[in-house]
């Protein structure tokens, strides 16, 4: 075996952390004062020599008894395959799964598609003419946003509603994302800049899409960065036959109203944020229309098809915890020793809501049968203009040469991220559009227009 030291690790950018601690600390006083037992936790994987990830280390970290200004108190764990240490481990990634699983449908799925785009929903509607080209653009990206955001609010993340008892930071799940959303910058939410944030890619303008992936084998950020230069071009091609000069942005006054709104109103408690495009040339309407596709389309659809497919199985991927990690010379300790699983299945989410969440899950991963996918439009009189219908259709086919390009990577055995140890291909930004049965159904993929489930 090849060993490397930390250092070596470091330096080679091999080393990534999962990291929710700063994210749930602020909460996990009052979430433990819950029948919820759960740590802030932070994982850190390697990058192996074969592109796969593996677990090093997981910090399990709870608030200081004798207040803040001591710190956290932390434990780290490390793998470990058999007796109980082997039980141990299996424990802490457990509690790891629940901060993930709560972080991902709280932050990563409502928040960062739902919530954020329905102030681009209804400021498109109050501002822009039926007639006009950007609201001709941004419309199918819009379809039953408004009903799902509307449903999910009478009985998903209202109080006492079906995520407060299904993930773990329960009553304060809402109070979790609102937090979250003061972190939100509107231009991060470009793919290009999310990956260099977080760390997973570095600006190299000699590769095709001006960033090199750090894991090169990452099938959300390799298909996603096909898709996001895909959507790119065609919002580019479309506004540059209606906007030919940066002028003729700035006096579009149904444009600047719709903008204006926009960032005052919808997103109001972010008037003031400095990284909003000003609206003024045709690259800033571009990059603004690029995000907004590229999050009601293919971030939703990544964040939201895959949930049964890969967390439908809960003691694989559970939601909640009940009790802590056992401490050595505990009952409890005894019983992990003598009996694992049932020690671990009275730690992770119980029966009922297990049935609740996976139902839940089941039901948000379904396409609809009537879904209209990224280059399809519902009605093909959209526009009588040439220029954009010839665009579109470029897009269409752009998307269906990406198509064939995932499921030649899915089959090529040097991709081992893609298809994974139980062989289930990545899928979930196949982009679909040659799908025009309208079957529906748990596909595990096809990135539909806009967020409606
Ligand atoms: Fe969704």
């Amino acid at each position: 075996m090849y060993l490397i030291s930390m250092k070596e690790a470091i330096e080679n950018k091999k080393l990534f952390t999962l990291d929710h601690h700063d994210a749930l600390m602020p909460y996990l006083r009052r979430i433990n004062s819950t029948n919820t037992k759960t740590y802030a936790s932070r994982t850190l994987l390697l990058l192996q020599n074969d592109g796969t990830l593996k677990p090093l280390a997981i910090e399990l970290s709870l608030p200081h008894p004798q207040g803040d200004h001591h710190g956290a108190v932390s434990k780290v764990f490390t793998p470990a395959e058999n007796g109980v240490e082997g039980s141990v481990w299996q424990l802490a990634k457990a509690y790891a799964a629940v901060n993930d699983s709560g972080y991902h449908q709280l932050v990563s799925h409502w928040l960062d598609t739902h919530a954020v785009i329905e102030p681009f929903v209804i400021a498109t509607n109050r501002q822009l003419s039926v007639l006009h080209p950007i609201y001709k653009l941004l419309h199918p990206h819009f379809r039953d946003t408004m009903n799902i955001n509307a449903l999910a609010r009478q009985i998903l993340i209202n109080a006492g509603g079906v995520l407060e008892n299904t993930v773990f930071p329960a009553k304060y799940a809402m109070e979790m994302s609102a937090v979250i959303y003061k972190n939100w910058v509107f231009t991060e939410q470009a793919l290009p800049a999310d990956l260099l944030k977080r760390g997973v890619a570095e600006p190299d303008a000699s590769q095709p899409h001006g960033i090199k992936l750090l894991i090169e084998d990452y099938p959300y950020a390799v298909d996603g960065l096909e898709i996001w230069a895909a959507i790119e071009t065609w919002v580019k091609e479309y506004c540059s036959f209606y906007y030919p000069r940066d002028h003729l942005i700035q006096g579009d006054n149904e444009l600047q109203s719709w903008w204006e709104e926009l960032r005052n109103v919808g997103h109001g408690d972010k008037r003031d944020e400095p990284w909003w495009p000003e609206m003024q040339t045709r690259a800033e309407l571009v990059q603004t229309c690029t995000i907004i596709i590229w999050v009601a389309s293919a971030l939703h659809a990544a964040v939201n098809f895959g949930q049964y497919p890969y967390a439908g199985y809960l003691p694989n991927r559970p939601t909640v915890s009940r009790r802590f990690m056992p401490e050595p010379g505990t009952p409890e300790y005894a019983e992990l020793e003598k009996n694992p699983d049932l020690a671990f299945l009275k730690t992770i989410t119980a029966q009922l809501q297990t049935l609740l969440g996976v139902s839940l899950i089941e039901i948000l991963s379904r396409h609809s049968t009537d879904e209209v996918y990224l280059g399809q439009r519902d009605t093909p009189e959209w526009t009588l203009d040439n220029e954009p219908l010839a665009a579109f259709e470029r897009f269409g086919n752009r998307l269906l040469e990406i198509e064939n390009r995932i499921l030649e990577m899915n089959n090529d055995k040097r991709w081992k991220n893609r298809v994974g140890a139980v062989k289930v291909p990545y899928t979930l930004l196949y982009p679909n559009t040659s799908d025009y049965s309208r079957e529906g159904g748990l596909t595990g993929k096809g990135i539909p227009n806009s967020v409606s489930i």
